[in-house]
This record gives structure tokens, C-alpha cells and sequence, in this order.
């Protein structure tokens, strides 16, 4: 059964939290070269070690833009803003999000992520005209064998603090929907890449170290498999379903582009190597395998037959082609990396927002 919106919703102002952050600002820029959105944004952000603002300067209409900066779990100030921008959408990015992270200190991921989502929710309780997307990953589903796909209604087994405390507030998103009727949707991404992305994640990092002869840190014997899809598509799909998908409903989303982890980092060896003229055997000779990460997933891959179908979504983007956009961008953008390397990005935001 097609399960779409009859009319697509549209939107006066969204409010997008942790749009400062990779995949928040991916959205942010994406936006404002959607001809059909002439609404405004109010990018809400903490600006915790993840957030630069530096990721959306130059690439908004500055009389279409705010910014907010604001924990989400402080629910006054995310309902003065809602009142004073006379938000109609809101578009939750803002999370703890790095799995290794949420191992060494899991309290800011049960946080943010689950009791920040809920501050959100109490929001949207309030003032029950404002739509509400949740951005969540794969990872709720767990892990799987060597075949299968995780679909919108595989069983919830996150094995992560990250995973858990997103499964967490997925949980919370659907039953605020079946509670209190409110009108939410949430999609679940596989991977992301690309463009702004914080060089802790597996590619951002594995292209600096080879732009600098680092090692390159493979955890345990890199057969883990993850779904790649490159960022801009996730915030296209977002945006399909922010306008048309059904009100309570979830998609999956992915590229259908499964990769172990070693052989992304041979594909990637490649790109860097035609893209630098670097020597791809000198940066083979990197690897290293290092320490398991503890309770790592062995494989996810993502059955996005439901969004295809429902919402026309297709990955503009290919492993290749969306690699290559990634390499150039990060090769292009020393300025971008030693900020954010040094710390000079954080400087900027204490002197323009103060300490915290
Ligand atoms: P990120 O870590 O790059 O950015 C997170 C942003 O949220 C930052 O700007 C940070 O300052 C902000 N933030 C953190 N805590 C906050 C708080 N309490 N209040 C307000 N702002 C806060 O993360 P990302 O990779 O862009 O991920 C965005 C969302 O997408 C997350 O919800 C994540 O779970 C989900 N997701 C990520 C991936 C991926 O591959 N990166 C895949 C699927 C889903
Ligand atoms: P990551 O980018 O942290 O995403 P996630 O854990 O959310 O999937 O890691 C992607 C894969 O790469 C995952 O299997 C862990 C692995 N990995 C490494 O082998 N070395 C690294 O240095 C990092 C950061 C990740």
C-alpha cells in the first residue's frame, strides 16, 4: 500500500537542531538550493566538539537564516524559539554520534539523545501544530549475519550506548505519535560520508592520515561490513520524507552499496592515490590493524525498498562518484581541517558565543 501524504506538507520556518553538525549542515545547504523551500531556517545547536558553524557559512540566504545556539534538552529556550520564529517543523539531527565516544563516557548520549529528544517531544506536545522528524540510524537493528536487510520492521537490538540511546529516543518519537496524535516522522540512515564530515569517523579519518603517511587504524581483521551513502543524498531523502512521508510512519534509508571495511579502504587508497599522486602501495603499507572495538557490529545493510517505492528516493550518488566529491573537498580544505584540528574552530565560537 502507498502510504504518502496526499499533499506534501510545506513549511514556514524549521527549526533544524545539530545543524552545525556533518549531516545537520549537509541539510541546511541542501535546502537552500531547494527551489520549493522559501520558508526559513533556524539552525539550533549546542556547538558541542561536533558543531562548526564554519560547515554553512556562505551556503544560506542570510534573510531566510538564524541561528540559535541551544542545548536541546533546555525546553524553555527550544519553545521561545518555536514561538518567537514561529517554527512549523522541526528536523532533529542534534546528537552524541560517534559509537567509540559513547563507549568511553555513555552519560551525554543517554542525554542529548534520549532526554534531549524528549525535551523536543514535550515541545511539540505543547504546540501540537509543529511537525516533527527524527533522524536515527541503523544501527537500532543491531547486527546482522552475512545476508539480510535490516526493514522498517526488523526488531530493535542495538548494541551500542550510541545505538541504544538512539533506539531509545526512536522509541520515545513513536509513542508521542500514538499517545498524544502528535505528527512526527523518523527515517534510519545507514552510513553516511562526505563533505564536513568530523575526522573521527572512519573516512574523514583514514583520508587525512594518508594526506599526512599516518597510520592507518583498521579495527579488528576489517571485515566489518556498513552501507555507505554519501551525505547530500541522506538530506535529499530527509526532505522527501519531511514533505510526503506519511505522519507516524518510519524509512529506512540507504545506498545498497555494502562495503567491509578493508576494501573501502583499498577503493579509497585509490582515489587518494590518482587524486594526489601519492603512491598507492606506500599508502597500502599504512594499515595497521589495531584492537577491536568492544561489542563492534559485524554488518548492516539497509532495505530502502519502502522509500523507493513510496518517495522516488534514489542515491544520486555512487561509491565512486561520492568518494572522489569527498577526497577533492578534504584535499581542497586545509583551512577547514586545521581548525577543526587545532581547535581554532571552538576559539572563534567562545569569543562570538562565550564559554560553556
Ligand atoms: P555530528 O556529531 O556531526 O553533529 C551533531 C550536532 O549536534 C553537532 O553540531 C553538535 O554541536 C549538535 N549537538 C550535540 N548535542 C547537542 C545538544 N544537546 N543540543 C543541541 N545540539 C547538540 O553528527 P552527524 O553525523 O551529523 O549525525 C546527525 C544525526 O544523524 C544524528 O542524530 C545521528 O544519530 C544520525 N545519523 C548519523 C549517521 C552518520 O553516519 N553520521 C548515520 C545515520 C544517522
Ligand atoms: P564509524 O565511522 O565510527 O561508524 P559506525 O561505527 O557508526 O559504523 O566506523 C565505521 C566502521 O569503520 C566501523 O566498522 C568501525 C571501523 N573503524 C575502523 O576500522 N577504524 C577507525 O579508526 C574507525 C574510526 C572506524
Amino acid at each position: 500500500m502507498n502510504e504518502i501524504e496526499k499533499t506534501p506538507r510545506s513549511f514556514r520556518c524549521l527549526l533544524v537542531t545539530g545543524g552545525a553538525g556533518f549531516i545537520g549542515s549537509a541539510f541546511i545547504r541542501y535546502l537552500f538550493r531547494q527551489p520549493e523551500f522559501t520558508g526559513r531556517v533556524v539552525n539550533y545547536d549546542a556547538l558541542t566538539y561536533a558543531g562548526n558553524l564554519e560547515n554553512v557559512a556562505g551556503a544560506v540566504d542570510e534573510s531566510r537564516y538564524e541561528f540559535v545556539r541551544g542545548d536541546i534538552c533546555d525546553r524553555d529556550l527550544v519553545l521561545r524559539t518555536c514561538e518567537t520564529f514561529g517554527v512549523d517543523g522541526i528536523v532533529n539531527f542534534a546528537a552524541e554520534s560517534h559509537v567509540d565516544r559513547s563507549i568511553l563516557g555513555p552519560g551525554a548520549f543517554v542525554q542529548t539523545n534520549v532526554m534531549g529528544t524528549f525535551s523536543l517531544l514535550e515541545v511539540v506536545r505543547a504546540r501540537p501544530s509543529i511537525h516533527f522528524h527524527h533522524v536515527s540510524t541503523d544501527e537500532v537493528f543491531g547486527s546482522l549475519g552475512p545476508t539480510g536487510a535490516f526493514t522498517e520492521e526488523s526488531p530493535y537490538q542495538p548494541n551500542s550506548p550510541y545505538s541504544a540511546s538512539k533506539a531509545a529516543s526512536d522509541h520515545l518519537v513513536r509513542a508521542y505519535a500514538h499517545t498524544y496524535g502528535i505528527s512526527t516522522t523518523l527515517s534510519n540512515c545507514s552510513n553516511n560520508y562526505g563533505p564536513y564530515q568530523f575526522p573521527e569517523k572512519l573516512i574523514p579519518l583514514m583520508i587525512l592520515n594518508m594526506l599526512e603517511s599516518k597510520p592507518l587504524p583498521v579495527y579488528g581483521d576489517g571485515m566489518n561490513v556498513r552501507d555507505w551513502l554519501f551525505v547530500d543524498d541522506h538530506a535529499e531523502a530527509i526532505w522527501m520524507v519531511l514533505r510526503s512521508g506519511k505522519a507516524g510512519s518510519t524509512y529506512n534509508v540507504g545506498g545498497r552499496n555494502e562495503w567491509p571495511n578493508l576494501k573501502l579502504l583499498e577503493k579509497l587508497i585509490e582515489i587518494v592515490a590518482e587524486e594526489t599522486g601519492r603512491s598507492a602501495s606506500a599508502l597500502r603499507d599504512l594499515i595497521t590493524f589495531v584492537k577491536d572495538r568492544p561489542g563492534h557490529d559485524r554488518r548492516y545493510a539497509v532495505d530502502a525498498s519502502k522509500i523507493e517505492r513510496e518517495l522516488g528516493f534514489r542515491p544520486r550518488h555512487d561509491i565512486d562518484s561520492g568518494l572522489r566529491e569527498t577526497v577533492r573537498w578534504y584535499v581542497a580544505n586545509g583551512g577547514w581541517i586545521e581548525r577543526v584540528r587545532s581547535g581554532a574552530y571552538r576559539d572563534w565560537i567562545e569569543k562570538n558565543y562565550g564559554a560553556r
